[in-house]
């Protein structure tokens, strides 16, 4: 008997594991994707967790609800637990609970590294030599980590305008990287045209239904560190929307288990050059994908035909979730502000989120007594260029102590 299954998002037809690699072949690539769906029975049986677990083992403590069965490979790095900090800055400013989850904290400093893991070990786990990606950048990035680590060649398309850090992340992992000139939506077709009629396994957004499963280990991690009382919103942004659909999921699966007894509002932000989702939401049930061109600063989900966004509007729609979006300045200012308040660095994508709830706690959404947690996904150091923006130009000082001490001024700083 085995663990879990494969069920279409659209038409809900399902699959064994090894009858289907990727999409359901009656409803297509975009609408077709698959959801992982488990035996519960077996779950309860295999569950055992204790916090020690997480920090020794990170996403694979969470192996009872991940799509393998008995032992199997994992990729030598560290992934998850990650850090959760109750920030008393914002709390008080907002007059709300704020948690910040800084997944950019994982060992190729994203949330990727949650999927890619997941990605690695099922390449290994079937046999492949070769993955392959389209991302924007850290997708990518995370899957050149878990690939060096796993023995696993690995071959990756991204818009040449990915920001420096992550292209260069890239090389240094020894991926063979296909710096395309164009747009991420178009990198996506080609890595999928040539990645598969090459027999690659695919680690693209969507595409591959475990992904989603790794992703969702986030939602785990919060769950267990605030069962004494959940978040009452999530917010996270969101690009080929496969992050977002990974919390509802994560949430959901513990309900079924009987663990929890209630989702989060999970409110997914998207930057307002690149709201293909929000776009296809607002269009409402059975949710045609509305696709555009996408424009903005947060490079990570400047996304304008997004992969997974059938299963994010159907996710959002069931359990009461909200879809955003906020503008390329809210997100600039969001970087600055998180960083100032909390400490945290996030690069664009994950200071969209801290944007996202700003915009919610403004328009008076959330009520007082309201617990939220805001979700970065990515560090900042992955993209400088963006904040270094809207700084001042640094005035370069002659070695001298009279001209150091005019530039600190009188009064603005105390021993
Ligand atoms: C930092 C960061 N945040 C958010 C996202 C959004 O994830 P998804 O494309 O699954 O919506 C991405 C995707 O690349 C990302 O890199
Ligand atoms: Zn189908």
């Amino acid at each position: 008997m085995s663990k879990y299954r494969l069920r279409c998002i659209t038409c809900s037809r399902e699959y064994d594991p090894a009858e289907v690699e990727y999409t359901c072949p009656v409803c297509g690539e975009r609408k077709g994707t698959l959801e992982v769906i488990y035996d519960f029975d077996i779950v309860r049986r295999e569950y055992s967790l204790n916090q020690s677990d997480i920090g020794k083992d990170g996403i694979w403590a969470f192996d009872f609800l991940l799509p393998f069965e008995g032992d199997h490979f994992r990729p030598n790095l560290l992934v998850g637990n990650t850090p959760l900090y109750r920030c008393e800055n914002l709390s008080e400013k907002y007059a709300v609970e704020v948690f910040i989850k800084d997944d950019g904290r994982n060992p190729t400093a994203s949330f990727k590294d949650r999927a890619s893991s997941v990605a690695a070990a099922k390449a290994v786990e079937k046999g492949y030599g070769t993955v392959f990606c389209a991302s924007t950048g850290n997708a990518a990035s995370s899957l050149s980590g878990m690939a060096a680590v796993s023995k696993l060649k690995s071959v990756i398309f991204v818009p040449a305008t990915a920001p420096q850090a992550k292209l260069t992340q890239l090389q240094v992992y020894g991926s063979k990287v296909l710096a395309i000139e164009d747009s991420y939506d178009r990198a996506f077709d080609l890595s999928m045209e040539i990645g598969l009629s090459k027999g690659w396994y695919c680690r693209n957004s969507a595409i591959n239904p475990y992904l989603l499963e790794g992703k969702k280990t986030c939602a785990l991690e919060l769950a267990f560190s605030m069962i004494d009382r959940l978040p009452d919103y999530i917010f996270v942004s969101a690009g080929d929307g496969t992050v977002l659909s990974s919390f509802h999921k994560g949430f959901e699966d513990l309900r079924e288990m009987g663990v929890i007894d209630r989702l989060p509002v999970i409110v997914g932000v998207q930057a307002s050059g690149a709201a293909a989702i929000k776009k296809t939401y607002e269009g409402g049930l059975p949710f045609e994908p509305v696709d555009i061109q996408a424009s903005s600063v947060a490079d990570s989900i400047c996304v304008g035909k997004p992969r997974d966004v059938v299963k994010a509007c159907r996710y959002t729609h069931k359990n009461k979730g909200m879809l955003i979006d906020v503008s390329d300045k809210e997100i600039l200012e969001g970087i600055i502000e998180m960083a100032r308040e909390s400490g945290v660095f996030a690069e664009p994508a994950g200071a969209t989120a801290l944007a996202g709830f700003k915009k919610c706690a403004r328009q008076g959404l959330l009520s007082l007594d309201s617990r939220v947690v805001i979700v970065v996904t990515g560090n900042g150091l992955k993209d400088l260029k963006s904040p270094s923006s809207i700084m001042p130009a640094l005035r370069k000082l002659p070695p001298d102590r009279k001209i150091i001490e005019e530039e600190i001024g009188e009064d603005r700083f105390q021993s």
